[in-house]
């Protein structure tokens, strides 16, 4: 078993360089399969959900070289096989973008049920409302999803609701579709810009990424081609908040700045100063930090991602603030493990309402998803004491050398093994 201890009370000063997009990763590696051909996926982030990721290409057929540990070449002209493994696809969220890309490529895929991060409900009906559109069938047996089409036509579809992934997944079906497909009501982050970019740079024909529309002309075949991801704006925001908590000064390097812009303005009105260069952010703070009201809502709203985080830094904010969670029905369990850190927290559904405190006590601390673990890390790295963190596998799945990235800013952290319980020979 793996934890995190960190020693809390340094103010994190320094520079760090962020890796590229976990979101924008997982998509655009499967969408490599479009193509029967070799593409180089460059500044991939060297974390666990990219691994399982390049496990799926590999055990459906491709042959898969790293260049380095952030670039990997992958060759996806011998790929046979339509059905992702179950252990693997179970290991994380993002495996139901091979439905879309092997739907895409040979008319068939066949995906379990997929896992990652339990945020409460997480349907995926206009994943599946795309795909009927298109003209291919969906069936559920023993757990796995299985979609299926003699031939794909272009459609139109009117989401329900903005979903990052129905969104992607109809990119990556409809690029292989016959006639054009109007997608609208679609999500509008970074990361779909991302993926269009890359499908584009493969011979696709995508156009409107970025705003509610998107429009695609089928090709009847894709090529390989060399790609590098976008910075991860959750991870830069997570080291910006980490600086403004900690009340120190940290220059962020290889960012976006626009990608930035909705947790910016929220950091500067919270008493943080948030210097813009052209691929750099610079975070400090002075003053006391202010209280906020914040809801989480689909880019350019704040990122629901971002939301632990921010529930952190106010919990030593001068006075009340108030955090709506817009889009997911369970995202402030891990609050319970901030109140035993001191903070004065409140939840009534989908409402936080934060009194601010002096300051965070150290505390043992469990991570219970990715972004709830890595705002604990923020947590006890500006709380007095030593903390320790369990369940880290969770933060690991989506932040790269997080523990080497503090180390480098003067944060006390450390990961260590600790051994199993072993069980008692006779009870
Ligand atoms: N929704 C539906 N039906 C669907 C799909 C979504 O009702 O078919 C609802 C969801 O229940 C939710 C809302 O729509 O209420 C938004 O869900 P979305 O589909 O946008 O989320 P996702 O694609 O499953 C991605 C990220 C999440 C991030 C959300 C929102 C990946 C792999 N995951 O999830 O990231 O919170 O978008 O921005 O891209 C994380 O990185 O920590 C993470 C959880």
């Amino acid at each position: 078993m793996e934890k995190f201890v960190i020693q809390g009370g340094t103010p994190l000063m320094g520079e760090v360089s962020i890796s590229g997009a976990k979101n924008a990763a997982v998509a655009i590696l499967p969408a490599t399969i479009l193509a029967a051909d070799v593409c180089v996926v460059e500044n991939l982030p060297a974390i666990s959900d990219v691994l399982v990721s390049l496990r799926i290409l590999s055990a459906l057929g491709a042959r898969v070289r790293m260049l380095n540990k952030n670039c990997y070449e992958i060759d996806t002209t011998h790929i046979r096989c339509a059905a992702v493994p179950d252990d693997l696809s179970r290991q994380m969220r993002a495996s139901y973008y091979f439905l879309g890309a092997l739907l895409g490529r040979f008319g068939s895929a066949q995906v379990a049920m997929p896992g990652g991060c339990d945020l409460g409900p997480r349907p995926i009906d206009q994943h599946l409302k795309a795909f009927t559109a298109l003209g291919a069938s969906d069936s559920v047996e023993y757990g796995r999803i299985h979609v299926e089409s003699d031939r794909l036509r272009g459609a139109h579809v009117f989401f329900d609701t903005v979903s990052v992934g129905a969104t992607m997944n109809a990119m990556l079906s409809a690029v292989r579709a016959e006639g054009q497909t109007v997608l609208e009501n679609v999500a509008k982050e970074p990361h779909i810009v991302d993926l269009a970019n890359f499908l584009n740079m493969m011979g696709a024909d995508v156009r409107g990424a970025g705003t509610d529309c998107i429009k695609i002309r089928g090709v009847k075949a894709m090529h390989g081609c060399t790609y590098s991801i976008i910075p991860d704006q959750i991870e830069a925001g997570s080291f910006m908040v980490a600086a403004a908590m900690t009340g120190g000064n940290v220059l962020i390097r290889n960012v976006i700045p626009k990608h930035l812009e909705p947790i910016t303005a929220k950091l500067e009105l919270a008493g943080a100063t948030v210097e813009e260069f052209d691929d750099a952010v610079r975070v400090y703070r002075n003053g006391d930090l202010l209280p906020l009201k914040i809801k989480t809502m689909p880019h350019p709203g704040f990122p629901t991602d971002m939301q632990p985080l921010m529930t952190v830094l106010l919990t030593i904010a001068r006075g009340t603030s108030i955090i709506t969670e817009g889009i997911w029905e369970n995202r402030f369990r891990y609050v319970d493990e901030l109140v035993r850190m001191g903070a004065n927290i409140q939840v009534d559904g989908q409402v936080a309402v934060i009194e601010g405190v002096p300051e965070l006590l150290a505390a043992p601390l469990r991570a219970s998803d990715l972004r709830a673990g890595a705002a604990l890390v923020v947590a006890a790295l500006s709380a007095s004491g030593t903390s320790e963190i369990e369940e880290i596998a969770h933060i690991e799945r989506g932040y790269e050398n997080l523990v080497g990235k503090l180390q480098g800013l003067g944060a006390n952290v450390r990961r260590i093994s600790v051994p199993a319980p072993s069980m008692p020979q006779a009870l």
